[in-house]
């Protein structure tokens, strides 16, 4: 089977959470074009139907649901829905995160973070894939297992100086990764996170001025920034049995952003003022 097979994932059924925008709509079309049929989960439903109404004009399969991931109810609904409709569940992709602009510049250092922020940011981007997860894989569970993929950033794993309850969530989402993986591992489920770079969604390309943009790009070690379909073909991969022995993890996708010294661009201009990089 070649590696971007129409049927690679033929025959499975996944819920992308979030899935109306950004990288989570590019993984719904990504999931769908290699077979699989997506529910398109989101608080926006309107938004929703257009990523369905893409998918179906494409030959695929897809559902959108309006789900809100701080209601535990709704979440339950969503899970009985999909079964219902599908059948059953191979694939979570918890990707929903609260990330407007309002949410985002409330949510500053800690002693400037709003309380406000900070409950939405756990609600929404923990508690609600834990909810997810908590409600999806006793349904993976009849049919003998499935792949749990939680996006989360190098926020969750290194400190910096605001989006203070963003990271503290995304921190959470590794932990919760590991536990599913630990709990249900025996059992044919696989849990693991993906460490997501800086990627240009198109609220991105809006709302992030350019200067930011420069300085973020300076710390990849690729020649661009991230792209969405850069993140679903990873989520694809996990999805899919060509991932079959990766459960546990928390896997850098994120163009080496993670990965190098913290001095490392300071020094390359200085060694370039220098004109020679030896110490
Ligand atoms: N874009 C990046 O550079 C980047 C970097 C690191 C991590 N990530 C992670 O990738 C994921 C997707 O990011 P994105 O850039 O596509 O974000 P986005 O803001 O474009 O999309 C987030 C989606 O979540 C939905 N959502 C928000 N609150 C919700 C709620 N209460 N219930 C249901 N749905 C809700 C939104 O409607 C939206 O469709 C997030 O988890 C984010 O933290 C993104």
């Amino acid at each position: 089977m070649s590696y971007s097979s129409r049927d690679r994932l033929a025959g499975k059924v996944a819920i992308v959470t979030g899935a109306a925008h950004g990288l989570g709509a590019e993984t719904a079309r990504v999931l769908a074009s290699q077979g699989a049929r997506v529910a398109i989960v989101d608080i926006n439903l309107e938004a929703a139907q257009g990523v369905v109404a893409e998918i179906e004009a494409a030959g695929g399969e897809a559902m959108a649901i309006k789900v809100d991931l701080t209601s535990e109810s709704e979440i339950m609904g969503m899970a009985e829905a999909v079964e219902q409709r599908f059948g059953r569940i191979d694939v979570l992709h918890n990707n929903a995160a609260a990330l407007d602009v309002p949410q985002r510049q409330a949510d500053r250092d800690v002693c400037n973070v709003s309380i406000e922020a900070w409950d939405r940011a756990l609600d929404v981007n923990a508690r609600g894939a834990m909810l997810c997860s908590k409600h999806v894989v006793p349904v993976m569970l009849k049919t003998g297992g499935g792949s749990i993929i939680h996006s989360t950033s190098g926020f969750g794993q290194l400190g910096d100086v605001t989006l203070t309850a963003y990271a503290a969530s995304k921190a959470a989402l590794m932990a919760l990764s590991r536990s599913i993986a630990a709990q249900f591992g025996k059992k044919g489920i696989r849990s693991n996170a993906i460490m997501i770079g800086f990627v240009l969604n198109d609220h991105a390309q809006k709302t992030v001025p350019e200067e930011i943009k420069q300085i973020l790009l300076a710390q990849h070690l690729t020649p661009q920034l991230g792209s969405p379909r850069q993140i679903a073909d990873v989520v694809a991969f996990l999805a899919s049995e060509e991932s079959s022995f990766i459960t546990g993890a928390t896997i850098p996708v994120d163009g080496g952003f993670t990965s190098h010294s913290p001095a490392m661009v300071p020094l390359s201009e200085y060694f370039e003022r220098q004109g020679s990089n030896k110490l």
